[in-house]
């Protein structure tokens, strides 16, 4: 028993993570970790909505099958709800989607909560962020403070990883199983929907980005090199350019949909590896009522259509 315990603490001396990423410094972890999850603004192709916002039931599904719990963050609350959501969960999550990265009330949030979780992690408070898809060039935009994204063929596509050599070291994958790994550099398993793309020349072209995020993976287009996976170099903020949530949980029938169960393994792996990062805090809410009124069971999803981009879908208005 005692050997691991040593060896991870001589490791957390000299391993290059944000301080305290290292799970074997926690006294205590949370058991009962609650993610957060960004709504936005809902599609314009949305023949049905049911409110004026959204979260694509995947996500939560996503989150829910690696042991913690969902809420919600609507868009258009006041910064004083931010904050006091901000101090209750225990990660964030900034989903794909498609409104304006820029200029839209979903930026407006990601932003108030990623000011929230330098602050908190700066100040030794460990807040995991992750962003997937379009929560990815979010992340980009709001650690360049610009808009560096370029088009690329990736509309539905799905792709092998290429690692670069950090990734075998990199906290996200490190504990993944090796042989799942291999298939993933192999199999065309990660899903693509994307128009727009990180390129490897933009990331390294910038000094913000660069200082600041790992790149881990990458892929091509066939023309031009853009970054699928990174994580920051000091803060448990991760980013996926391709989908780990749609494997098990959506069922449109296109390409770049991969349902393999290396597939859905990755999917595992990755939302338990964000939610391991979760139990390294513990924000909480002020009364158990307070958390129950939160949770995002006060809301039933509606059942979409096995050929809309999402099956189900969480309103808010
Ligand atoms: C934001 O909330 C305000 C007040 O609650 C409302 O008047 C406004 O229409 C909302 N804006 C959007 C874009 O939902
Ligand atoms: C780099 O970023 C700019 C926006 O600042 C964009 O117009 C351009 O296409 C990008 N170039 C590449 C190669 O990514
Ligand atoms: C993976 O996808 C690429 C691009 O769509 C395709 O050319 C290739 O044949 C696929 N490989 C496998 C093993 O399915």
């Amino acid at each position: 028993m005692f050997r691991p315990v040593i060896a991870l603490l001589l490791t957390a001396g000299l391993c290059c993570g944000p301080p305290g990423s290292e799970a074997a410094q926690y006294r205590q972890l949370n058991d009962r970790p609650i993610i957060g999850i960004l709504a936005q603004e809902n599609l314009p192709k949305d023949p049905s909505p049911h409110g004026t916002s959204y979260i694509a039931a995947s996500y939560v599904k996503y989150i829910e099958s690696a042991g913690a719990r969902v809420v919600p963050i609507r868009i258009n609350r006041t910064d004083v709800e931010y904050v006091k959501l901000f101090n209750s969960i225990n990660g964030l999550l900034l989903p794909g989607g498609d409104v304006n990265i820029e200029t839209s009330q979903f930026t407006q949030t990601a932003k108030t909560f990623y000011k929230l979780a330098i602050k908190a992690n700066d100040a030794g408070d460990y807040f995991p962020v992750w962003g997937t898809c379009q929560g990815f060039q979010q992340l980009s935009v709001l650690t360049a403070n610009k808009n560096l994204l370029t088009h690329t063929d990736t509309e539905a596509v799905a792709l092998p990883l290429s690692f670069t050599p950090v990734a075998q070291t990199s906290r996200l994958f490190r504990h993944f199983p090796k042989g799942l790994l291999h298939t993933l550099s192999q199999e065309n398993i990660t899903g693509n929907f994307h128009s727009w793309s990180l390129s490897m020349l933009n990331y390294s072209r910038n000094a913000n980005l660069k200082r600041f995020y790992k790149v881990l993976s990458t892929n091509t287009d066939g023309k031009l090199e853009f970054i699928s996976t990174m994580e920051a170099y000091r803060y448990p903020f991760y980013a996926v350019q391709w989908h780990p949530e749609k494997s098990p949980f959506e069922w449109i029938n296109k390409p770049g949909m991969a349902h393999s169960a290396s597939a859905v393994q990755t999917s595992f792996y990755t939302a338990s590896f964000f939610v391991s990062e979760a139990r390294k805090n513990q924000h909480r809410f002020s009364s158990k009522d307070e958390e129950e009124k939160a949770l995002i069971y006060n809301y039933t999803p509606y059942f979409k259509s096995s050929d809309f981009y999402f099956v189900q879908n969480y309103y808010f208005d």
